[in-house]
């Protein structure tokens, strides 16, 4: 957004810098993995989660002040039905306004976290130097009653921090969750569950000497840092890879079959992932479903690249892992510590009753004869103030109108990238139909709401705009390329 960018270089590096860490690094695999603890209902369907900075223990005896949903992180994970809607009531105790949104949603668009709907805080006042948008387009309460239809796809989604130009540092402090949509079904289906589902939040940090999260433009009394923040227009990188907010955490598991939920909570880091044995073996990656639910047949990985805000839904096989043996979650585009991920250890043999059926599902929407082609290009470009991240070469601005579709049109949209960038679209669950004037590649399967455009690349997407009429976004997610005006409004009519 304009506010941050007036502080930015004039050359955008490709990728985001990395900061170093502070404090002593525990050895990897040590940790045991955490799992977030599932939220209980206040009465049927209805949620409440309290904002609030809290200490939290991530790394081993550091005391890291976060930003957080209930008191932890990631904040706690909701289960629920398809077709059966809740609702949450988020009260703000931080000492900033926020913006809940539920990624992959199909949510009305009162209820989707538009970036000036702001939760304020109990006595705010603007203070602290952040800039307050335009008073008319803001609704602000203490606290604010989501409400999420959940009338789609079975899938992972995640909730985290949507606010205006401050989406980036309010994530890395701990605004992120996960969602669960389940249905009878999917459940049918036999794949690995209980103890054998387990989500995987991965997301990179730093830590300063005093043990709080350490971020470029901000400083503990969220004063910017004059002149930091343009080195880091590529996006803010951690030293320390986290899943489900453990430093290179170790799972016990059995000699039998996983079913990973995985999701890059990243604000700018994209993993390669792949599983390795002790004695080098890959384990393959079975994909069973993407961003929006089940694919219609599994795909085989050897590698699986994810980008900041993707999930991919994977099945991985420990029988041929010799009890004692290991498995490590590592990540090719990383160097030193950042290549490793997450461990495995093969704790017991064990018997296995569950199976990946070669047929997933048969309801993965497809489309055909688009109403509309329009092409989109995310580039850096210059902005007032200096250099910032533009879509059709402009700044996000929530007074204008970039976008209007008509309710259940079809569109085709071609995405066109100067650099890495996630592109996220609101709403609308899409299919990748090309890339690179390539057919897409078998990573890019199944339902999606979040594509991964690798550098100079173009891709073309094509959804169908149901659900609900209002005002929705889509933006990149790298989160500082968001912050940094790379959104754009899109009105369903
Ligand atoms: Cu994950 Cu517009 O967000
Ligand atoms: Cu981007």
């Amino acid at each position: 957004g304009l506010a941050t960018a007036a502080t930015l270089g004039r050359r955008p590096p490709v990728t985001g810098a990395e900061l170093r860490s502070a404090v002593p690094l525990p050895p990897a695999f040590e940790v045991p993995l955490p799992l977030p603890a599932v939220l209980k209902p206040v009465a049927p369907g209805r949620y409440e989660i309290t904002q609030r900075v809290a200490d939290v223990e991530i790394l081993p005896g550091v005391r890291t002040p976060m930003w957080t949903y209930g008191g932890t992180f990631p904040g706690p994970t909701i289960e629920s039905r398809r077709g059966q809607a809740i609702t949450v009531t988020h009260r703000n105790e931080l000492p900033v306004p926020t913006v809940v949104h539920l990624h992959g949603g199909r949510t009305p668009a009162e209820s989707d976290g538009y970036p000036t709907d702001l939760v304020l805080p109990a006595g705010w006042s603007g203070g602290h130097g952040h800039a307050m948008p335009d008073p008319r387009a803001v609704q602000s309460r203490v606290t604010r009653t989501y409400t999420f239809p959940l009338d789609q796809r079975p899938a992972m989604l995640w909730y985290h921090d949507h606010r205006m130009d401050f989406t980036a540092p309010a994530i890395w402090r701990g605004l992120a969750g996960l969602h669960f949509v389940r249905d009878d079904a999917e459940e049918a289906l036999g794949l690995p569950s209980g103890p054998r589902e387990l989500p995987l939040m991965i997301t990179d940090r730093a830590f300063a000497a005093d043990g709080s999260l350490d971020y470029p433009s901000l400083d503990a009394t969220l004063r910017e840092r004059p002149g930091v923040r343009e080195s880091f227009l590529g996006g803010v990188l951690g030293d320390v890879i986290l899943v489900n907010g453990a430093p290179w955490p170790i799972h016990e598991a059995d000699a039998a079959r996983y079913r990973l939920r995985i999701l890059n909570g990243s604000n700018a880091r994209h993993y390669e992932l792949e599983a390795v044995t002790d004695d080098g073996r890959r384990l393959p990656l079975v994909q069973v479903g993407a961003d929006q639910g089940l694919l219609a047949a599994p795909v085989t990985h050897a590698s699986l690249p994810i980008g900041p805000a993707e999930r991919y839904d994977v099945v991985v096989d420990f029988a041929s892992v010799p009890v004692g043996g290991r498995v490590r979650l590592l990540n090719r585009l990383g160097t030193g510590r950042t290549a490793e991920v997450m461990a495995f250890r093969i704790a017991r043999p064990a018997r296995d009753d569950s199976r990946v059926p070669a047929v997933l599902s048969q309801d993965l929407p497809s489309w055909d004869s688009p109403a509309r082609v329009r092409e989109f290009s995310f580039r850096a470009g210059p902005m007032p103030g200096g250099h910032g991240w533009l879509i059709d070469g402009r700044p996000f601005d929530p007074s204008r109108t970039d976008v209007t579709v008509g309710l259940g049109d079809v569109e085709v949209w071609r995405l066109v990238a100067d650099v890495h960038h996630p592109i996220h679209l609101h709403l609308a669950g899409f299919r990748v139909l090309s890339r690179g004037g390539r057919p897409p590649l078998p990573h890019d399967a199944g339902l999606k709401d979040t594509v991964s455009l690798r550098p100079g690349e173009a891709a073309e997407i094509i959804t169908r705009f149901d659900g609900y009429r209002g005002r929705y976004l889509f933006h990149c997610h790298n989160a500082e390329h968001e912050d940094m005006g790379m959104m754009a409004n899109l009105e369903v009519r």
